[in-house]
């Protein structure tokens, strides 16, 4: 009698154990290594969020880099499909901008000049004759603040910066929030928030290299991508917009059915000769509703998919044409030409000094908050 009761009890226990197994153990976990040190020997931290299907996105700290990305094939096999390195010295000498937070200002502004209520700043022309992605030590280049939290339905990592007053030359103290949100459906959410104390100029943007192949030593010419845009912001010489707004419509850049990044790559067309490809911002639909479905990228071998789905006016597509093989690659060999893909949600280019373009000024008192999500699935 004593030993059946003895069995009953630990029956019972087990039976306990396997429901709060079940019911209550987090499904979504976030793991917290050293990655490095600066070199003003600042400890960087890596952030390793996984999800009950085994998809893991790595975090830094520094530039709030998404360092690898693990998303699956149509056969469940899930592989790193983002550019990268694996030591902080390449993202602190060399990147170009692989997987960051871009800010205060994603993309150029002309002659790196812009004028608010009559002030005129001046930014580093840090890409002849422009100012690009936030200047000399922009945020993908600065220390971030880290917090980590874990729910039922996401595991998040909340980056938090305060830019100074003045810093790379932008007006007001801002202070930055960016959040990564990782789900059990594969979601990649990144929430921008933001609040200055005196007007200024915000554009945020993530600038991760996609190469759905999972293999780094090949091209990105064969993914097959969409833009839901009926129009697109034609550029100068220096890559800045020239003010016009062109249909897409016979073009290279219509990319409103599905279409290969090689298709017309190729073409003789003076926008192309200008970004050595793709390198151009498009002017997104149904700019009024919020966040929507605005550009996906597919990759046949693999069957991996990346849907990209935001609130942002414009998303520059830029396919890898600085690449060139010189930059070593966390897998074996370097990044070749055209061996990564960007799909960067933002506001237009060089919008400050564009009056008909969306704003991108925020006062004193108002909050800057955007979202961009990336659905990651294989078919
Ligand atoms: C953006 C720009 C490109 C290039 C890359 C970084 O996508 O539009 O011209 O500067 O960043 O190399």
């Amino acid at each position: 009698m004593k030993n059946l009761s003895f069995f009953l009890v630990l029956l019972l226990n087990i039976s306990c154990q396997n429901t709060y197994k079940n019911e209550y153990m987090p499904q979504l976990t976030i793991n917290k290594e050293i990655f490095g040190k600066t070199k003003e020997n600042t400890t960087i931290h890596k952030f390793v969020m996984t999800n009950m299907n085994g998809m893991e996105v790595s975090v830094i700290n520094f530039g709030g880099i998404i360092t690898s990305l693990k998303s699956r094939d149509s056969k469940g096999n899930y592989e790193d499909i983002v550019l990268g390195f694996d030591n902080l010295s390449q993202y602190e000498d060399e990147s170009p901008y692989f997987g960051a937070i871009i800010g205060r200002y994603g993309n150029r502004i002309a002659r790196g000049e812009f004028t608010i209520d009559g002030i005129t700043y001046n930014l580093a022309v840090n890409n002849e004759p422009n100012h690009l992605h936030g200047g000399l030590k922009g945020f993908d280049k600065v220390v971030w603040d880290a917090a980590q939290e874990v729910t039922d339905s996401t595991a998040s990592l909340i980056l938090k910066y305060i830019s100074q007053d003045m810093e790379e030359g932008y007006p007001g103290n801002l202070k930055v929030k960016v959040t990564y949100f990782l789900d059990n459906n594969d979601d990649l959410s990144v929430r921008y928030e933001a609040e200055t104390d005196k007007k200024t100029i915000v554009n945020l943007t993530q600038h991760s290299y996609f190469n759905l192949s999972g293999d780094f030593s090949k091209d990105i010419l064969d993914h097959e991508i969409t833009i839901e845009a009926d129009s697109f912001l034609p550029v100068d010489s220096t890559l800045i917009p020239t003010g016009e707004i062109i249909s897409v419509e016979g073009t290279p850049f219509d990319f409103r059915e599905a279409k290969t990044v090689g298709e017309d790559i190729s073409m003789s067309n003076k926008q192309l000769s200008y970004g050595n490809g793709y390198d151009h911002c498009w002017v997104l639909n149904n700019q009024n509703i919020g966040l929507r479905p605005v550009a996906s990228a597919y990759h046949p071998g693999s069957g991996r998919l990346v849907e990209v789905f935001s609130d942002q006016p414009g998303i520059q597509f830029y396919s890898g044409n600085f690449l060139d093989g010189k930059l070593k690659s966390k897998q074996d060999g370097n990044y070749g030409f055209r061996s990564g893909l960007c799909l960067e949600t933002q506001h237009y280019p060089n919008s400050p000094n564009e009056l008909d373009f969306p704003s991108v000024t925020l006062n004193s008192g108002e909050k800057y908050m955007t979202q961009t999500v990336f659905r990651f699935t294989s078919k």
